[in-house]
């Protein structure tokens, strides 16, 4: 059996940079208070006329590029969002359009911030049972077209943009091992209450902003730590593995002390931790795509290294995967 292995990765962000400072001048806030309570500096901002597919399509571009295959070579186009460009058609099937991946089939996953992982997790099951060779997986998301942006609590903490994967059939070792959890009990916790078929739009959802991101920010905080330590356990005892093994940690870029919290409570080493929420803030399913990115640009991630992803997000969904890259 082959397994699955990423052969290419890319990444696409926005133009336009929102500093804390920037922020100060719209809501109560400060730079001071932004950057220890979360790591983050500042965020990019999609122009007005561009979509979560504009995104998504220049992350895919970059990513086939890297892999050197071209779009008629895909098998299957997964994209994680939930800032999709329209309920239907799927984000992924605008962007197959786009690309001329003609063969393609189409399909995109909603699982919020662990929405990249569960994508790879999603593309390994069809290239291991041989149903395809290359499939193209992205992450990308237009958050700022569901914040508040007069809310304090939510506004500084997000920001958009893309990352992809060309994941392939291959001898090599590639993702071994894998996890995913949920808890749709808590789903209250993180969400967009409008919009779907329980609260369609209206004028009163418009009125009572319904159609923005809520979160208990706290009550989040503390279930992320938890279940990404667990999910990265699990993950590398099934791949026979142990925290000494790991050469670099990506974890979901929500919030720097969840992030550090969780490499703490792992007793992984700080320096095997990758970190880029300064620059992006949560990008939510873009986030560790656009982090693994860069961590293998930078070089901080080589050629056989033990690479784990670990997300958690809105669900409440949770997993993990174990890489060697
Ligand atoms: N600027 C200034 N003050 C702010 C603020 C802002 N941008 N946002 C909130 N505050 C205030 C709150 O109103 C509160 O004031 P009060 O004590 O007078 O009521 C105070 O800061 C402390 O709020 P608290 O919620 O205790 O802060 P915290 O240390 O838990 O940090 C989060 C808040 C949101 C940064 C943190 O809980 C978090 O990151 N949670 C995870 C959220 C997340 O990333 N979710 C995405 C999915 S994984």
């Amino acid at each position: 059996m082959k397994s699955a292995k990423i052969i290419g990765i890319g990444k696409y962000l926005p133009k336009r940079v929102l500093t804390n400072r920037d922020l100060e001048k719209m809501v109560n806030t400060s730079d001071e208070w932004i950057t220890t309570r979360t790591g983050i500096k500042e965020r990019r901002v999609a122009d007005k006329n561009e979509a979560t597919s504009d995104l998504g399509l220049k992350a895919a571009l970059d990513a086939l590029k890297d892999a050197k295959i071209k779009a008629r070579d895909i098998d299957l186009i997964i994209t994680a969002t939930i800032t999709p460009d329209t309920q239907f058609p799927s984000t992924s099937s605008i962007i197959q359009s786009r690309l001329g991946a003609k063969k393609a089939a189409c399909f995109d996953i909603s699982a919020a911030c662990s929405g990249f992982v569960y994508s790879l997790i999603t593309a390994q099951q069809f290239i291991e049972n041989g149903a395809f060779k290359n499939v193209l997986v992205i992450g990308a998301e237009k958050l700022s077209m569901a914040i508040d942006w007069t809310d304090r609590n939510t506004c500084v903490l997000f920001g958009d943009g893309a990352g992809a994967a060309v994941v392939s059939g291959s001898k090599k070792p590639g993702i071994l091992s894998t996890y995913m959890g949920g808890d749709g009990s808590l789903g209250n916790l993180l969400m967009v209450p409008a919009g779907g078929s329980r609260l369609p739009a209206s004028h009163e959802t418009i009125d009572k902003k319904l159609h923005y991101l809520k979160m208990q920010g706290n009550e989040i905080f503390k279930l992320a730590v938890t279940a990404m330590t667990d999910a990265a356990k699990k993950v590398l005892l099934k791949a026979k593995l142990n925290i000494n093994d790991i050469d670099c940690l990506i974890t979901h870029q929500a919030n720097a002390r969840i992030i550090l919290a969780t490499g703490k409570k792992l007793g992984i080493s700080p320096d095997k931790i990758f970190m880029n929420i300064n620059k992006y803030g949560n990008t939510s399913s873009a986030s560790i795509a656009i982090a693994l990115c860069e961590a293998v640009r930078s070089k901080r991630i080589k050629r056989g290294d033990i690479v784990v992803l670990d997300a958690f997000g809105a669900g409440l969904a949770w997993g993990a995967c174990v890489i060697k890259w």
